[in-house]
């Protein structure tokens, strides 16, 4: 079975839900800016394909705020690590529109060739942080339809409409498709 590199336990516990034969590889690698989460994956599983001797799979994601012009997108992690999500509401303050949304990119590489699912969830950003689940940015994000963030969601509630969720049900038809065991 795959073995997600990843050093974010949250995300595993998440895909994990989705595919319970999944491994994870605890590592932290380089990843580099680029414009796009596209370019980001396909430089990712290239630098990890020197080092890990076996099929893997990796998870970038971020979040595209409409009225920021899709910051902090690409550089979500190190804007969650600067301004977090107080300093996102701050942004936000007086902004009517409030739209958003999460994309996820899995990165596999299998059998030396690299594959991309993307995932997508739309919402809006949220006045004010709510819950104490999930991890980043759940807490000021409100999925399209839902009342809720995903941080007042359990795994399962957040995995039925997330970014990564739609993304790991691609990839479980990708296992079964390619009958990896
Ligand atoms: P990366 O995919 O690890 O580069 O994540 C980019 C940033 O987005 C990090 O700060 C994560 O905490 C955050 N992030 C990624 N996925 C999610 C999610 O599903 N919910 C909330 N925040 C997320």
């Amino acid at each position: 079975m795959f073995k997600l590199v990843t050093h974010n336990r949250h995300k595993f516990e998440e895909m994990k839900k989705i595919l319970p034969e999944l491994e994870m590889i605890e590592m932290e690698y380089p990843e580099i800016q680029a414009n796009t989460l596209e370019e980001v994956v396909d430089f990712s599983l290239e630098y990890l394909s020197g080092i890990i001797g076996e099929n893997f799979i990796i998870d970038d994601s971020g979040l595209f705020i409409d009225s920021l012009n899709d910051f902090p997108g690409v550089y979500s992690a190190y804007v969650f690590d600067t301004l977090g999500n107080e300093g996102i509401l701050k942004l936000m303050e007086g902004k009517t529109h409030r739209d958003a949304y999460f994309k996820t990119i899995i990165g596999i590489r299998f059998e030396g060739i690299n594959y991309k699912l993307v995932g997508i969830c739309h919402g809006k950003i949220a006045e004010e942080p709510r819950g104490a689940n999930g991890f980043g940015y759940d807490p000021i994000f409100i999925p399209e339809g839902k009342e809720k963030t995903f941080a007042e969601m359990s795994t399962e509630e957040k995995n039925k409409i997330s970014h990564r969720g739609k993304a790991m049900r691609k990839l479980a038809g990708f296992v079964e498709r390619f009958g990896i065991q």
